[in-house]
């Protein structure tokens, strides 16, 4: 992808029946540093994220809890939503819910468009449905319940019973997409990543798709349906829609050619609603279908998805408040490889944090800031002659600064991790194997002392630049250690694709003092472990 290129890229929009845990977190944080790399590469990117606040299950918990639907979701979004954004430094550019009026009225015109170009119907419809997914469960994720549900159907996600519904409803034509999605899939293998969740999609579409059931009309919690307002749009139909209503669909065609399609991250178990229904729904209204839509693993706690429902959700701040937001951005990076279920755990996220983060990078940065200030009293010095093992270091940042951006246009977030990480483990090796602190006593190694701190305070600048999409928090300190922001400018603007081109920190820059980056961690601060 080329610099300027646009990069829209959304996370799925949440639930505010409930709080967040972090297997929300997850989403947000993969989503938010592909957007920083893209948006500091130079392309015209956008972030967005936003809430799902229509339908049966928000209805419910808002009056178990004695209140409307709007007054829950307006609590919910304000001390729990918006807040999660800041606990993870989240930098979305725009935030949308579905309680929008942007989003509510083309939402409409959506329907309308469809309705008048004849691909919604009215029809009878009974199936079993389950309100903690919003779906009519189809044969195969139907289970028989057990312990208090025993003899009763239950879904195979939630472990709760099904209820049958009967109801006229409105219905879109989605059997007839059936060949256009399996051609989609086809032409374009990128379209569903990763490759075992494309699988899944193409198999479930070549057994033939049904016609969906698009509104309800039993309960009045979503938009109405504009000709018939006795049914409201069903809420899966409405919150796919957030996409496009959020970059101007309906109301401005310049801002929403400029944005979309859409890189889609989302977790597996909504991939099917992302990668069949909302294509086809695309392709009715004649418009692009996504970029790309990326499904990526759970969180598992004990072999299961960590979810609320299952009371196994841990609060995001439970890991922030000991080990900040840096810590939990980057060790949900590194851990899990991105598309695939991850167990998390107290323990290796301290092993972890301990071994990658304080002793790996901060101290490193520690050292070198230190080395300056001693011995070139806190300015940086020219490189002299290179040697080999100084050409090293730059080759190896040249090599992981290229292999991190491929990564990155793969969505492969944990391998650009570990290509920088060669960057961490290099320049630890060169200041072991350099020894500064044994040139530093010698008189005629001034000019070596130099280039090895040269080299490694260019190294900084380096990492600085590339880490700074994952642990925005501890570059920018580094950063300003570093004297580079005079110099160079703000560190998010430093184009990240060319981290990797040497000499870039000026000789003569000031350093200043560096804090610890990652503090150590008092064993008894650390929940569970
Ligand atoms: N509202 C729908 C999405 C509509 S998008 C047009 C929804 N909301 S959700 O709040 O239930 O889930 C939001 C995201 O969180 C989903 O991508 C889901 O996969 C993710 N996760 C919820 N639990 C998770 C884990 N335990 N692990 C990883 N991600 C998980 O679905």
């Amino acid at each position: 992808m080329s610099d300027g290129s646009s990069f829209y890229i959304t996370t799925p929009i949440f639930y505010v029946n409930d709080v967040p845990h972090i297997g929300h977190a997850y989403t947000e944080v993969a989503a938010d540093v592909l957007a920083r790399w893209h948006r500091q590469a130079g392309d015209d990117t956008w972030l967005l994220t936003g809430t799902d606040e229509h339908g049966q299950k928000i209805l419910r918990t808002a009056t178990a809890n004695g209140t409307t639907p709007k007054e829950w979701a307006d609590r919910l979004v304000s001390t729990e939503w918006l807040p999660l954004l800041k606990t993870i430094d989240i930098a979305n550019d725009d935030f949308i819910r579905t309680t929008d009026v942007r989003h509510e009225q083309n939402v409409q015109r959506f329907l309308q468009k469809l309705y008048d170009d004849g691909y919604i119907y009215a029809g009878e419809y009974e199936a079993l449905y389950c309100v903690g997914c919003e779906e009519f469960k189809p044969q195969s994720e139907i289970i028989d319940g057990t312990g208090e549900y025993e003899g009763q159907k239950v879904c195979a996600i939630h472990s709760k019973p099904l209820e049958l519904l009967q109801e006229k409803n409105y219905f879109f034509r989605m059997s007839q997409f059936a060949d256009a999605l399996l051609a989609l899939y086809e032409e374009n293998p990128e379209f569903v990543q990763p490759e075992s969740a494309r699988n899944e999609v193409v198999s479930f579409v070549r057994q033939g798709l049904s016609d969906l059931s698009i509104s309800r009309s039993s309960f009045d919690w979503g938009i109405k349906v504009p000709w018939d307002e006795s049914h409201v749009v069903y809420v899966w139909f409405d919150a796919l829609l957030n996409y496009v209503t959020a970059v101007g669909y309906g109301q401005d065609d310049e801002n929403f050619a400029r944005r979309w399609p859409a890189t889609h991250i989302v977790g597996k178990d909504i991939l099917r609603f992302h990668a069949v229904i909302w294509p086809a729904m695309l392709l009715a209204a004649g418009l692009d279908v996504p970029h790309r839509v990326f499904g990526h693993g759970w969180l598992l706690v004990g072999g299961e998805k960590m979810s609320k429902s299952k009371l196994t959700g841990i609060a995001p701040t439970q890991i922030t408040d000991t080990f900040g937001s840096d810590a939990f951005r980057y060790y949900f990076m590194r851990a899990i490889s991105f598309g695939q279920d991850g167990s998390f755990s107290w323990e290796d996220l301290a092993a972890r944090y301990q071994a990658e983060l304080a002793n790996g990078f901060g101290n490193l940065a520690s050292r070198v800031i230190a080395m300056v200030t001693r011995y070139f009293e806190g300015v940086v010095p020219p490189a002299g002659r290179y040697e080999e093992a100084d050409l090293a270091v730059q080759a190896t940042i040249t090599d992981a600064t290229a292999a991190a951006d491929a990564a990155i246009e793969k969505l492969a977030i944990h391998d650009a991790l570990s290509a920088i990480w060669t960057i961490v483990d290099e320049l630890n090796g060169y200041i072991t194997a350099q020894e500064p602190w044994s040139l530093a006593k010698d008189e005629t190694q001034r000019e070596r002392l130099s280039t090895v701190l040269y080299t490694a305070s260019e190294g900084l600048r380096a990492l600085a630049v590339l880490l700074s999409p994952v642990v925005p928090v501890a570059t920018l300190k580094l950063w300003q250690a570093l004297g580079a922001e005079d110099e160079l400018g703000a560190l998010d603007e430093q184009p990240i694709r060319s981290a990797g081109d040497w000499g870039q920190l000026p000789a003569g820059t000031t350093v200043n003092g560096l804090e610890a980056l990652f503090p150590r961690i008092d064993a008894d601060a650390v929940p569970g472990a």
